[in-house]
């Protein structure tokens, strides 16, 4: 059965804006999208509003609902009571460039930031070989769709424009630790982590995980390793070549 939704969404752009109130007709199974969608083709032809696989796999759609870093293709409306107001707001923790759309350029700088993969000399018969278990590692890291709502979501940055320039954040601790655990990789990805990324600054609250649409174990998995490794290599730099040398 179909209903009115009450959405409170915001409008404004670099100089600033407020909420707007919006009644919305809407149908069962729908999603947060497809009310935005309504509301754009019927109220707002002018709300700005990034999506494009409305399937939860190209990241374009992030934006808070009720305060909270989420998909807006991935939020059944069922999540919410009938009778309670959506709130839909642009990510906080980048600038604004119109209504839901944000500037996510910080999230690039980082990026290139991160030296390329640089693999060791093939073996003699001109091929590089690693074990299985070393793909499978990698394998969880690499379901990241570049969403950056851990990004939006870790307070190190959330309301701290100064940190940014040392923090490079969850996303890109994945991708220091996918390359570190890859066995062919000649750069020290723990000691760039540590020095230039700013994994010092995290303190595993484990906020990046929970909103993670791809249910990437970022923390556990990826930043808790990293911040292990950086602490054996401080105190033994021959733990760092050994893991090198011993996985392979
Ligand atoms: Fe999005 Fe998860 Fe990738 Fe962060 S790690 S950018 S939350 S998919
Ligand atoms: Fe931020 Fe995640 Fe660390 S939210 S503080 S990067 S555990
Ligand atoms: Fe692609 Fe939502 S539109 S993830």
């Amino acid at each position: 059965m179909g209903y009115d939704l009450s959405m409170r969404v915001w409008r404004g752009d670099v100089d600033g804006g407020a909420l707007a109130d919006f009644t919305v007709p809407v149908e069962e199974g729908e999603v947060v999208l497809d009310a935005i969608h309504r509301l754009q083709a019927t109220q707002a032809g002018d709300l700005a509003v990034r999506w494009n696989c409305k399937a939860g796999k190209c990241g374009s759609c992030s934006a808070e609902i009720n305060g909270r870093p989420r998909l807006l293709c991935m939020t059944r409306l069922s999540e919410y009571d009938e009778s309670e107001t959506i709130t839909v707001t642009p990510m906080r923790t980048f600038p604004v460039i119109k209504d839901l759309v944000t500037d996510v350029s910080f999230n690039y700088e980082k990026a290139k930031e991160v030296p390329a993969f640089a693999p060791t000399a093939p073996d003699a018969d001109g091929k590089r070989r690693m074990s299985q278990v070393d793909v499978e590692r990698g394998q969880e890291f690499r379901k990241c769709i570049e969403c950056f709502l851990c990004q939006d979501t870790c307070h190190v940055v959330r309301d701290h424009e100064e940190n940014k320039p040392a923090f490079a954040g969850p996303r890109f601790f994945l991708r220091y630790a996918e390359l570190d655990m890859h066995p062919l990789d000649t750069n020290d990805r723990r000691k760039l982590a540590q020095s230039a990324a700013g994994l010092s600054m995290c303190n595993i609250t484990k906020c990046c995980t929970e909103v993670c649409p791809e249910h990437i174990k970022i923390t556990d998995n990826a930043i808790i390793p990293m911040k292990e490794r950086v602490v054996d290599r401080k105190y033994d730099p021959l733990v760092w070549l050994g893991s090198k040398i011993f996985r392979r």
